[in-house]
């Protein structure tokens, strides 16, 4: 059983095979959207993307435990044009993710629409208008998807609550008062972030209240700045936040001084050591 707070520096798929199996309670993360963000990472290749992905999610099956929840934001990205003449391609990155994570073995369960406002998108459909000749016709996108997964079991989620070792964390995690009803979530993008796609702090902390429990342990393997350690420490949840760009990693580490001990450090080069 996990009893700290963990953040790891390196590869996700290294380090996800350091943790005991069904250590962890929830997964909630938002992978490389491909190569739209070059000073994250870079793939060779979309399939070397996905091959990548695969590997890290059979990673999360491992050690989530029974019947718990595994959660993906994500959404299609561009590949811009590489001659004037050739047409931009767009990569449905959430559709090719689906079957991995359902051949992985988890049940799908629900796709969240995460509508930002208007404006928030890009300057796509700039063609369409400028000269409203059908075909030329393309959306700005202001969404992109969390994707809901339940690990496979044959248990229903009843079995989940009824056996948890806590029940008054049970009753303590009780979500009071009004609460998003339908899989429409209108929620402003995050600012102000030295990394350059954080996902929202209300996004992980609405997932975090409705998909786990107090005390829980919540992974995030593709950590970025730490939104969902944040939110997890903020809803007295433990976190596992793993991150192979020192940049990022060490901000989530000075910034989680502040909120969150006691903290265990891991690498790919150490045991790992305690602050
Ligand atoms: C889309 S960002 C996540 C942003 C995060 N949700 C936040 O709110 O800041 C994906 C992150 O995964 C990291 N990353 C990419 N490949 C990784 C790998 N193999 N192991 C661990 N982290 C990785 C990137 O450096 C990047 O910070």
């Amino acid at each position: 059983m996990i009893d700290t707070n963990i953040l790891g520096l390196g590869d996700a798929e290294f380090l996800l095979s350091q943790l005991p199996e069904k250590s962890v309670h929830l997964i909630f993360t938002s992978p490389p959207y491909f190569n739209a963000r070059p000073e994250c990472c870079q793939y060779d290749d979309y399939m070397s993307y996905l091959k990548k992905m695969q590997n890290v999610i059979l990673c999360c099956r491992r050690v989530l435990s029974e019947g718990r929840y595994f959660i993906l934001n994500s959404s299609p990205v561009i590949i811009p044009r590489s001659k004037r003449n050739r047409s931009s391609k767009r990569l449905g990155i959430p559709f090719d993710l689906h079957q991995i994570i359902v051949d992985a073995g988890f049940d799908f369960i629900d796709d969240v629409i995460w509508v930002k406002p208007e404006g928030a998108g890009c300057g796509r459909g700039r063609d369409f208008a400028r000269y409203r000749t059908p075909l030329h016709y393309k959306t700005v996108p202001i969404t992109e998807y969390v994707m809901v997964y339940r690990k496979h079991t044959d248990k229903l989620l009843d079995w989940n609550i009824r056996n948890h070792p806590n029940q008054e964390a049970v009753m303590r995690s009780k979500i009071d008062g009004d609460y998003e009803k339908t899989n429409v979530w209108k929620i402003p993008p995050a600012t102000k972030s030295y990394h350059p796609a954080p996902f929202p702090l209300a996004l992980a902390e609405r997932i975090i209240r409705y998909y786990s429990i107090e005390n829980d342990v919540v992974l995030d393997p593709f950590a970025g700045s730490g939104t969902t350690g944040t939110a997890a420490a903020l809803w007295n949840r433990k976190f596992i936040l793993i991150e192979k760009k020192e940049e990022y990693f060490h901000q989530m580490r000075r910034d989680f001084r502040l909120i969150a001990h006691p903290i265990q450090f891991l690498s790919t080069e150490s045991g790992g050591d305690d602050e």
